[in-house]
């Protein structure tokens, strides 16, 4: 005798020639009402589904084993393809995209979500299957030059580079794209990039007391937005102004999914948040009704902050990342908590600059017809959201109730990590103006020229720099290649930046730590600490750059060496 739920085949054979009389559908029923002759144990599973939400229908990609984001935990050498493929943002609509392709263990994955342990040895050969030609940085990796990624590296299509180093970087959130000069904006817009964890044992521990799985409960957010054609094509076509103002897309993708939701358990979740826009900012907020919750930033660029910090908002710029902490226990299923940009003042007072008033009537004009002119993949007439305006970038739904017997409170109230105070050299700081003369942004005066180094340090010197952004500016993100450093103090902040203050220097929540890339606002001066002891000998060429690429592309972007 077979038991009741599993049908002998003779049994499953009269059932298919049941359900092929009665068609597909009558199979389909069959299966589903064997199924549910254990429904205590299928609701012990998971909890019903909850309705669909027609303004997030997309269920939100994770990286799961392969394929798309796929996690590849790195074990010997790796080799990345960079090549055009298909793939679809839109649901059913296959768009011609950019991406980094690697085969490993006899698996397949598309901008793998890269992860090692620090003091690992990391070995890829980067092959440009593309017809320009590129290179891959590790955004916030301390390597040498040779293995930095910087243009000066960039390989023809059909070449190869070859990359060998040991990862000394801390645990943290970091992300690899492309660095050819004047194609950065381009290849990332079109696909390619792609995060890169490094754990150490902190880090593990962390994760084991509060119970994190990456692609689970440990969920990476890569943000950006892009501009779909009607037939779901991405376009990479940026306007004289978009090259001043940098490119906005009229649509947010998390994970490359538009309008996307994920269904949550009522617990702590970790959100390890990435701007991978082209030029967009946020000013994100945690929205539940009405009502913005509370969440803790635990991270920044280089890994996990000293403590939490309880936060409401926090700005991200371009190339920045944010772990965030976001405790769901008191939700109740049914309940929807959409991540948002609030409205900000996006502070674009370029026009007020002299030489620069003249532009600025052909600013509003193209600005207008480029407006007019997108029609989204579904037909309707859609618009770039302008800077600052407000946005509804995903929603979190809540299943319900989940046991989770972990003690948060005592996990956030002891130390997350041991983070050594930033140095305060008492020598002169080096000081980097940012502005734009006629139309094209400078650091120092200076756009970027390949054979030129104008900044040049000592190995094993800390200095502090001073970021100073001009008034008749735009905010940029400020990012330097090859060190993390701390940043120092905020002055000649704007408002909705002073508000975020945690320290008495004028610091945000997403200044503390490591840092690579650091917002400055028009009119404001950033003061880092920057530390260049690394163990490389020999010069080594890096470089400082704006991380709005389009700025990067026409030239926001200087040489930086460093002398042994
Ligand atoms: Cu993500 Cu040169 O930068
Ligand atoms: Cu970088
Ligand atoms: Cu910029």
């Amino acid at each position: 005798m077979q038991p009741p739920h599993k049908p002998s085949r003779r049994k499953l054979l009269t059932a298919t020639a049941v359900a092929g009389v009665a068609g597909a559908a009558g199979g389909l029923l069959w299966w589903r009402r064997k199924e549910t002759a254990r429904p205590a144990e299928r609701a012990a599973r998971a909890p019903a589904p909850l309705p669909p939400d027609p303004e997030f229908p997309n269920a939100l990609r994770l990286p799961g084993a392969q394929g798309l984001h796929g996690v590849l935990d790195v074990a010997g050498a790796l080799t990345i393809v960079a090549k055009s493929a298909r793939h679809d943002i839109l649901p059913g609509k296959p768009a011609a995209m950019l991406t980094y392709e690697v085969e490993h263990l006899g698996k397949t994955f598309l901008n793998p979500l890269l992860r090692m342990r620090t003091g690992a040895a990391f070995r890829a050969t980067l092959w440009n299957a593309l017809p320009d030609p590129t290179i891959i940085h590790w955004h916030g990796f301390r390597v040498d030059s040779n293995n930095d990624g910087h243009p000066h590296y960039a390989v023809p299509g059909g070449a190869t580079y070859n990359y060998h180093f040991t990862l000394g970087n801390r645990a943290a959130t970091y992300w690899y794209h492309p660095h050819p000069h004047h194609l950065s904006g381009k290849q990332i817009y079109l696909g390619l990039s792609g995060f890169f964890i490094v754990e150490d044992d902190e880090e593990v521990a962390l994760q084991k007391a509060l119970d994190f799985k990456l692609g689970i409960t440990d969920l990476p957010l890569m943000i950006h937005d892009r501009t779909l054609t009607p037939d779901g094509e991405l376009l990479y076509t940026p306007t004289s102004v978009e090259r001043l103002d940098g490119l906005r897309g009229t649509r947010m993708l998390v994970n490359g999914t538009p309008r996307p939701y994920l269904d949550v358990d009522a617990r702590p979740y970790r959100l390890r948040i990435l701007n991978g826009s082209n030029a967009r900012m946020y000013r994100l907020a945690f929205r539940q009704g009405e009502r913005l919750l509370d969440f803790h930033v635990i991270g920044t660029d280089g890994g996990l902050l000293d403590r939490p910090y309880r936060v409401r908002e926090a700005f991200l710029s371009p190339s920045e990342r944010l772990d965030v902490l976001l405790d769901l226990r008191d939700a109740n299923r049914g309940d929807a908590v959409t991540l948002v940009s609030l409205e900000f003042d996006r502070m674009d007072h370029q026009h007020e600059a002299g030489g620069h008033r003249a532009h600025t009537g052909m600013h509003a004009a193209t600005h207008a017809a480029h407006h007019a002119s997108v029609s989204d993949a579904a037909g309707e007439k859609t618009t770039v959201p302008e800077e600052g305006s407000a946005l509804d970038i995903m929603r979190f739904r809540v299943r319900g109730p989940v046991a989770y017997q972990r003690d948060l409170a005592q996990t956030l109230s002891r130390p997350l990590s041991r983070l050594e105070p930033a140095a305060h050299p008492g020598s002169k700081p080096r000081v980097m103006t940012l502005d734009i003369k006629g139309n094209r942004w400078r650091i120092n005066g200076l756009t970027y020229e390949a054979q030129k180094t104008p900044i040049v340090v000592k190995r094993g010197a800390t200095e502090v720099w001073e970021i100073r952004n001009a008034q008749s500016s735009m905010p940029h993100p400020f990012h330097i290649h090859g060190f993390q450093f701390r940043a120092l103090a905020r002055s000649g902040s704007p408002e909705q930046q002073v508000r975020l203050a945690v320290t008495p220097e004028g610091l945000a929540a997403t200044d503390l730590g490591w840092k690579d890339t650091v917002l400055s606002w028009p009119g404001e001066t950033v003061r880092i600490a920057i530390d260049f002891t690394h163990p490389f000998p020999g010069d080594q060429v890096y470089m400082v750059h704006c991380h709005n690429l389009e700025h990067e592309d026409g030239g926001m972007m200087l040489n930086l060496k460093v002398q042994a």
